[in-house]
C-alpha cells in the first residue's frame, strides 16, 4: 500500500538514496533538508523538495504522514570535537524538535539514522546492541543522546521507534551517491586519488593488532542499508524503540580498501605512512543478527570490489559532469 513519509536529510548521501527505495517502492515521498551539507540536485526526482531546519519540522509534518525517516544531523567526528554546540544545537536540539512535532501532528512512526559511534571502543567483535555504549567524541555522544530520547519517547507516548546503528556507509546507487566536503570517509577519498584530485592516501598507522597492521572496518553498501529501512518501517511497533546495527558482519582493512580500488581504477594509489590518530579502534564489525531477526535483512552486496566499483561509476560520471 502507497504511504507518505518525511525524508529529513534526503538530499545527503544516505538519505536520498532511500528516498529513492521509497519512491520505486510506490510510496510518495517529501524531502526537508536545508542545504548545509547536502545538494538540491540530489533529491530524487519524483520527491517533494523543501527546503527547511528540522528544528521548524512542526511547519511542515501534518496528519496526512504516516512516518518520518530521519537522516538530518551533522557528522563529523572530528569536527564534533572542536565544535560541541554545534552537534548538540542540531543533532539533538533538531531531533527534540522533530519529536515534538511528530507528536502534534499525530505522526508515530519513526526510523532514526544512529551510528556506530555510539559505542566508543568495542569490549568485543563482533558489536552487538547490548555492548556498553560509550561514545568517544560529541558526534557519537549526540546521537546516543537521540536514541535516548526516542526510547522515552515509545515509552512514554506510543511512537514505533527503530534507530539503525550504521557502520561504514558506502557505495552507490544510480544517481545517488556519497559526497561529503570535506570528505572524510575512506572509500571516497581514496577514488579522489584515482581521479588524480589527490596525490595520496594517508594511512594512519599499521601497528595496530590486525592481520596487515591497519584498521579495519565493516563497509555496508549504500543500497543494502536502503531495504533495511523500507524492512524497519514495517517492524516498528507502538510503544516500542527496536535498535539495530546495520554492517556485514565482515572487515576489511585500510590496506585491503585501498589494494581493491587500485584493481578496480587500474590507478596506483600511491600511500602515505601517517601515525595513528587517537581514538581510531582497530577493529569496528557489527553483528547484524538483531536486524536479520527482527527485520529479516540480509545484505546481498558485500562484496567489497562490488561496493568500490559503484562508487567509482559515481565519482567518474560527477568528474565527467563537472
Ligand atoms: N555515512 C555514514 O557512513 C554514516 C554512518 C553512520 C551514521 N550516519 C548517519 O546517517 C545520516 C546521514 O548521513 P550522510 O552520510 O548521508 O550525511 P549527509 O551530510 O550527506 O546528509 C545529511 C543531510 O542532512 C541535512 N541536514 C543537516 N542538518 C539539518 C537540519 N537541521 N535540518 C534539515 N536538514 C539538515 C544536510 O543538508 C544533508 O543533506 C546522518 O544522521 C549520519 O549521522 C552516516
Amino acid at each position: 500500500m502507497s504511504k507518505k513519509y518525511l525524508v529529513t536529510g534526503g538530499a545527503g548521501y544516505v538519505g536520498s538514496v532511500v528516498a529513492q527505495h521509497l519512491l520505486e517502492a510506490g510510496h510518495q515521498v517529501t524531502v526537508l533538508d536545508d542545504l548545509s551539507t547536502g545538494f538540491r540536485e540530489g533529491v530524487p526526482a519524483g520527491a517533494q523538495f523543501v527546503e527547511g531546519r528540522i528544528q521548524d519540522a512542526a511547519r511542515h509534518l501534518d496528519a496526512s504522514y504516516d512516518g518520518v525517516l530521519h537522516f538530518a544531523a551533522f557528522s563529523q567526528v572530528g569536527e564534533s570535537v572542536g565544535k560541541p554546540e554545534k552537534y548538540w544545537e542540531n543533532n539533538v536540539g533538531g531531533t527534540m524538535a522533530l519529536l515534538s512535532a511528530m507528536r502534534s501532528a499525530g505522526v508515530r512512526t519513526l526510523v532514526f539514522s544512529s551510528t556506530a559511534a555510539t559505542y566508543g571502543e568495542p569490549v568485543s567483535t563482533p558489536i552487538t546492541e547490548s555492548d556498553p555504549t560509550a561514545p568517544t567524541s560529541p558526534y557519537g555522544a549526540s546521537k546516543l543522546a537521540v536514541d535516548h530520547m526516542i526510547s522515552g519517547e515509545a515509552a512514554a507516548h506510543g511512537l514505533a521507534a527503530v534507530s539503525l546503528r550504521y557502520f561504514n556507509v558506502a557505495g552507490a546507487y544510480g544517481d545517488c551517491g556519497e559526497r561529503h566536503d570535506p570528505e572524510s570517509h575512506l572509500i571516497p577519498l581514496v577514488l579522489q586519488v584515482a581521479l588524480g584530485r589527490r596525490a595520496s592516501i594517508s594511512v594512519f598507522g599499521d601497528d595496530y593488532p590486525t592481520p596487515d597492521g591497519t584498521c579495519v572496518r565493516d563497509y555496508i553498501h549504500v543500497a543494502d542499508l536502503a531495504e533495511a529501512h523500507l524492512l524497519a518501517l514495517d517492524a516498528a511497533k507502538p510503544g516500542e524503540h527496536l535498535i539495530c546495527n546495520l554492517g556485514n558482519g565482515n572487515g576489511f582493512s585500510v590496506r585491503e580498501v585501498i589494494e581493491t580500488v587500485r584493481k578496480v581504477t587500474g590507478h596506483p594509489v600511491p600511500e602515505v605512512m601517517a601515525e595513528r590518530r587517537g581514538g581510531d579502534p582497530a577493529v569496528l564489525v557489527a553483528s547484524a543478527a538483531a536486524a536479520q531477526e527482527r527485520l529479516g535483512w540480509r545484505p546481498s552486496r558485500s562484496d567489497l570490489a562490488g561496493i568500490v566499483s559503484d562508487a567509482w561509476a559515481f565519482a567518474r560520471r560527477r568528474e565527467n559532469a563537472s
